[in-house]
């Protein structure tokens, strides 16, 4: 193989997708992969939301390298216009990244409905969208050294009393992040799973300040909760060309929480 050269070590030029971009670790993915010169997709809920990131991108790099979808991940006529406008605007898509997701309390003593509609909409958010999008770039992908990355969780590794349907939905998404390995490496396309640990972002906003601090000095190596552009720097890193060994693996942004006995 030849010498990997510095230009291995960059996404500038490639288009990324990222869903849930309006928010915590998405939107640091997306400022992150603009920053680096990668042409962005900011897909999430709400016009205003993801107009506001990408007014952020646009004032830093241009109005060139940057598109809002306003887009319901769960919703398939939605999900197929975010492919459509991306490749229309960009002429392909390089990367996507499987973000957006929401957390819902889901309790086995919780009543008949509301833990089916926690199950049935954590489901869709967290996991059956993720494959549905796949699905739809992989096309776009195939044989160009396409990059996935799904955002997982810890709790795709450990389980927390009371979010069952976000534990099963996490661990479904790295059973479904290796079967996507295994399926499309003969294309081209590497698929991975980043699981972060507790990061400040809108999805923990509602615990108080001391609360998240007895928890990390109790729990994360680090002592802290970690912040969304250092999972994003993860996101970033295995989607570079010179990740192109790296694929089927779920990449543990923890701060070394899941490693404490
Ligand atoms: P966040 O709440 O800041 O961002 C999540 C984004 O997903 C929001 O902007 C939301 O509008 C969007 N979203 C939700 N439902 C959507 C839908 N149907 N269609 C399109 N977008 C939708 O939360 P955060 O923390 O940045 O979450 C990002 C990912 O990281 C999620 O998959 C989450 O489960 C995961 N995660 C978060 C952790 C944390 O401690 N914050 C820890 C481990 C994983």
């Amino acid at each position: 193989m030849a010498r990997l050269t510095s230009l291995d070590r960059s996404v500038a030029g490639k288009t990324v997708i990222v869903t849930g971009a309006a928010s915590g670790m998405g939107r640091a993915t997306a400022h992150l992969f603009a920053d680096e010169g990668a042409n962005v997709v900011v897909a999430d809920v709400g016009d205003d939301r993801v107009a506001r990131v990408v007014a952020e991108i646009t004032a830093a790099h241009g109005a060139d390298r940057v598109i809002g979808v306003p887009t319901d991940v769960t919703a398939d006529d939605q999900r197929r216009a975010l492919v459509g406008a991306a490749v229309a605007r960009f002429g392909t898509i390089d990367i996507l990244v499987n973000n957006a997701g929401i957390s819902r309390a889901s309790s086995v003593f919780a009543d008949d409905e509301s833990f089916g509609e926690a199950w049935n909409a954590t489901l869709a958010v967290n996991l059956s969208a993720y494959a549905h999008l796949v699905r739809l770039v992989v096309p776009h992908m195939a044989g160009r050294s396409g990059r996935i990355v799904n955002v997982a969780s810890t709790e795709a590794i450990v389980a927390t009393p009371g979010l069952a349907a976000y534990s099963a939905a996490k661990h479904g998404v790295v059973g479904l992040t290796k079967s996507l390995a295994a399926e499309l490496g003969r294309h081209g396309i590497n698929v991975n799973a980043i699981c972060p640990g507790p990061i400040n972002t809108a999805m923990t906003a509602a615990i108080p300040d001391d609360s998240k601090t007895i928890y990390a000095k109790r729990k994360v190596p680090l002592r802290r909760y970690g912040e969304p552009e250092e999972v994003a720097q993860m996101t970033l890193s295995a989607c570079l060309p010179a990740a192109s060994f790296l694929n089927g693996a779920s990449i543990v942004v923890d701060g070394g929480m899941t490693i404490l006995h």
